[in-house]
């Protein structure tokens, strides 16, 4: 057989063969969402729902737009989404590239298929375990203003306890992988959480206090939300992102008020001034910035900081701003313009600096009064100053691997403190002493926690 035969008969038996290997039926997981992700979902995703469409989950794809759901299983003659992609001009994607003729045949394959949903579990769909096999570590904490609830976060909920951690009160499960932040409003009737799914969206939800219900979500972006915080009249909330977006939105409809996009990096909290009419916010690109939101404009940078600010907090009846930053340091400043800033790079507005804690600092909190302020470090160590002086009043010992998130008890010299290793400890605020450590979330076998690298043995 000479060559071109041979050429010939290969390709014959590449087209012989290639039917039944196509038959395979075709994936949403691995052959269509990818499509969606690459020409749609910059479009169609929860921040940005053009034609009310979100095409970034199954269940969102289904469920449709505008003109209802996009696709009807096994009848792709009948299925907008086909209709929107195909033709000579195809309408979808709206910008860009069509998509080619093989991949719109993957999509009525598909659908002819039955549509059917093959996303492996736990893939960014929202559900919270109903026992976890282990507990996950604690990014978020915040007592309730009358001091009988501790709201904590864990895998797609926010579980309710009560204060000493005796009980769980309610657990309420929602679209975020991930809760960043929390914030009671200042009466206490609504607890805002912020977070969300990285690379999918960003969540604000408002639950109503003490049922959790009803709830109010809102998304923003593609990406984690972080450090919110209340305005003082409790109309509005403020919060940074990975996006490094600052936004301010009404409480009552999540509108959003105000974008701020000054940030270069990831903006890791905000908080406004006690009469709601400025915020500063901080983030990785070591900038502390000052905004007045009646004229909706940057005023300028708060002080120079020389590392990336991690975490910041308000003084709760003061405009004093502490940070905390990613070598550790930790600073008390004032929420003003810089007096006499050019004349001789005076840090004028900084009030107090604090010992550095070590490594970087991860969580920062003051108690109801402002008189103590806590810092929480990558070691796990967390440190109690006191804010008047900066002595240092208490460490905080005993939690393995970085320590996440800190919150004072309103009303008992207690403080709660969570971290990588999923163990919620309370300690006394007067001498660091462990009051108590629980599990925040149910666990399958009771005393299963994350013990971090270690556990790689095979
Ligand atoms: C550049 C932005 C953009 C991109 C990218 C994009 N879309 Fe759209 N899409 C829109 C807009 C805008 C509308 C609303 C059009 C209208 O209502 O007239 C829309 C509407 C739709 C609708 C109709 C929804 C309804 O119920 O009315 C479908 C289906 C849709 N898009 C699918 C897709 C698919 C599939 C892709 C990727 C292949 C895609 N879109 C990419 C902007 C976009």
């Amino acid at each position: 057989m000479n060559a071109i035969w041979t050429a010939f008969f290969t390709i014959a038996a590449g087209f012989l063969f290639a039917e039944p290997l196509a038959a395979a039926p075709i994936s949403f997981h691995k052959e269509i969402s990818p499509i969606l992700r690459r020409s749609c979902n910059g479009c169609h995703h929860p921040g940005k729902l053009k034609g009310n469409l979100d095409l970034t989950t199954y269940d969102a794809f289904r469920k449709g737009g505008k003109h209802g759901p996009a696709f009807k299983p096994g009848a792709p003659k009948e299925s907008l989404v086909i209709e929107e992609i195909s033709g000579e001009e195809p309408s979808m994607p709206a910008d860009g590239a069509p998509l080619s003729a093989s991949e719109v045949t993957l999509f009525e394959r598909w659908i002819k298929e039955g549509a059917k949903n093959d996303t492996p579990a736990g893939f960014a769909s929202p559900t919270a375990p109903a026992l976890y096999p282990s507990a996950p570590a604690i990014p978020a904490l915040a007592f309730s203003p009358d001091g009988s609830l501790l709201a904590v976060a864990a895998h797609h909920e926010i579980i309710l306890h009560k204060a000493d951690g005796s009980a769980i009160a309610a657990r309420l499960s929602g679209d975020a992988a991930r809760i960043e932040s929390f914030a009671f409003s200042p009466d206490g009737k609504y607890l805002a959480a912020v977070g969300g799914s990285p690379s999918l969206f960003g969540e604000v939800q408002i639950l109503e206090m003490p049922s959790g219900k009803p709830r109010k979500s809102f998304k923003f972006g593609r990406d984690s939300l972080f450090g919110v915080n209340w305005s003082p009249d409790q109309q509005r909330l403020i919060f940074g992102s990975a996006e490094r977006a600052v936004r301010v939105i009404a409480a009552a409809d999540g509108k959003e008020l105000f974008k701020f996009e000054n940030h270069l990096d990831w903006s890791f909290g905000a908080a406004f001034t006690t009469n709601g009419q400025r915020f500063v916010s901080g983030g990785r690109d070591r900038a502390l910035k000052l905004v007045d939101l009646g004229k909706k404009q940057f005023l300028e940078d708060a002080n120079r900081p020389n590392e990336p600010i991690t975490c910041l907090v308000r003084h709760p009846s003061l405009d004093q701003i502490a940070y905390g930053g990613a070598q550790g340091s930790v600073f008390l400043y004032k929420m003003t313009e810089h007096a006499d800033r050019t004349a001789a790079e005076k840090d004028a507005n900084r009030i107090r600096s604090f010992d550095r804690v070590p490594v970087t600092a991860t969580a920062i909190a003051f108690n109801a009064d402002g008189s103590l302020l806590a810092v929480g470090s990558a070691t796990g160590e967390g440190r109690i100053f006191r804010t008047e002086n900066g002595a240092r009043v208490a460490t905080l010992k005993e939690i393995e691997g970085p320590l996440f998130a800190l919150a004072f008890h309103p009303k008992l010299p207690q403080i709660a403190a969570g971290g990588f290793d999923g163990k919620l400890r309370l300690f006394n605020t007067t001498n660091g002493a462990l009051i108590t450590t629980f599990s925040p979330v149910p666990l399958k076998t009771p005393g299963k926690f994350a013990t971090g690298p270690k556990e790689t043995k095979k």
